[in-house]
């Protein structure tokens, strides 16, 4: 029998619960063992609730019981979470999460601390929710160089861009919507600013390069600043705009942001919609694969979760290699990145965007009209470095918006 402690009894605490009991011989069938859940931790009390029966408030219990062998961080942020998994591991005891700030922060160093005391820490559902990705990169795609990671890693812009896709609504009218459905959080803006995607695409990148990419070094764009007019142009373009995390391998060098994107109908990314979350990855044998799935919710995190603890019961007294260094990696220079990018110029009429000074600026350039659109000109770049790009903008005082094209 392995016994399990659970760190939080929020939503996907519960889930992990519910999958563990649920699910039990499935897991058995996986682990050879009984697996039960000994503990919740939770500072709350949970009256009628029969989890009431294991819940306790105090973490030393848990630190101090030597039949708990996997704990799983399920509370969020990234204090007091660090310092409990770390703890966990210094007494070798092995522990998941789906806590992707902590991870993003302190994952090379809790993976050096479980190697040091021969037992493991796995993150699954830090990125991506339900769908594998952290194991594929580390036990698939291992013979492959990895030059590019690119997708759609946060559940509730996508259901929001989606909306305004599909039914030509604005971002506060959709985001309303959201939070009342409960897509969105009250304060949407680790989502909405793309602050959550960026710790995810900083994770797959420090997995990738092997070494610490920190998230703050990351571009990060968010999506209220899209309006109904881009995706007109979108539109045209037979494109739609999702919000992309994107990391790039070029003449050797690493890059990584996040920012929406115009994603065009022949990549598969514009056909995931909604919650949905999918990450294409390329490599140079393999060529693309993409993973696509629940990249939020209660069942589909906790069974990430859940697929952590039975890789640490069929790995106890063994620690699992993984290549992420704490040293840090510098980025390649955003500023020289290239891109070709949709600019949208206020005009009352087509006349007064001049086209020579535009030529003069961004070089030969594609105009798009898009239906119902009389007061702009909009037009597509060749591909430009940012740098180049900041320059030419700061020409004209009439830019509406632009948006990068990831094709
Ligand atoms: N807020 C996140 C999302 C939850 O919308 O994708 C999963 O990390």
């Amino acid at each position: 029998m392995v016994k399990v402690a659970v760190l939080g009894y929020g939503t996907v605490g519960s889930g992990v619960v519910e999958v563990i009991r649920t699910n039990k011989e499935i897991i058995k069938k996986h682990t050879g063992e009984d697996v039960e859940v000994k503990y919740v931790l939770d500072l709350r009390e949970f009256e009628g609730d029969p989890i009431q029966e294991i819940l306790v408030h105090d973490y030393d219990t848990i630190l101090k019981d030597d039949e708990i062998q996997v704990v799983v961080e399920v509370m969020g942020g990234v204090e007091p979470a660090h310092t409990f998994v770390k703890q966990a591991l210094e007494l070798g005891k092995s522990a998941c999460t789906s806590n992707k700030e902590m991870v993003a922060k302190h994952g090379a160093e809790l993976i050096a601390i479980a190697k040091e005391h021969q037992c493991n820490f796995f993150y699954e559902a830090s990125v991506g929710g339900g769908i594998p990705i952290i194991r594929p990169l580390l036990t698939s795609l291992t013979c492959d160089d990895i030059t590019e990671v690119y997708g759609i890693l946060n559940g509730t812009t996508n259901y929001i861009l989606t909306k305004m896709n599909e039914e030509g609504s604005d971002f506060d009218e959709v985001l309303k919507e959201a939070q009342d459905k409960g897509y969105a959080e009250r304060n949407p803006e680790a989502d909405v600013e793309g602050y959550d995607a960026c710790r995810k695409i900083a994770i797959l990148s420090s997995l990738i390069c092997g070494q610490q990419v920190d998230y703050e070094d990351v571009h990060t764009e968010g999506i209220s600043k899209i309006t109904t007019h881009d995706f007109a142009y979108a539109k045209a373009l037979k494109a739609s705009i999702k919000l992309l995390g994107v990391y790039n391998k070029v003449d050797g060098k690493n890059y990584a942001m996040v920012a929406p994107m115009l994603v065009s109908q022949k990549s598969p990314l514009y056909h995931v919609n909604d919650v949905f979350n999918a990450i294409m990855v390329h490599g140079n044998m393999v060529d693309d694969v993409m993973f696509y799935g629940r990249g939020a919710g209660k069942e589909a995190t906790a069974s990430a979760v859940v697929s952590d603890v039975v890789e640490c019961i069929k790995n106890q007294g063994s620690t699992v290699p993984q290549e992420w260094k704490q040293e840090k990696l510098t980025l390649g220079d955003f500023d020289s990145w290239k891109h070709k990018f949709l600019v949208r110029v206020k005009s009352e009429d087509i006349d007064d965007v001049n086209m020579d000074a535009v030529k003069a600026a961004f070089g030969d350039v594609m105009y798009v009209r898009a239906t119902g659109i009389v007061d702009e000109v909009a037009f597509v770049t060749k591909p430009m470095t940012e740098a180049d790009f900041k320059a030419a903008v700061e020409g004209f005082d009439n830019v509406e918006n632009t948006i990068r094209l990831s094709f």
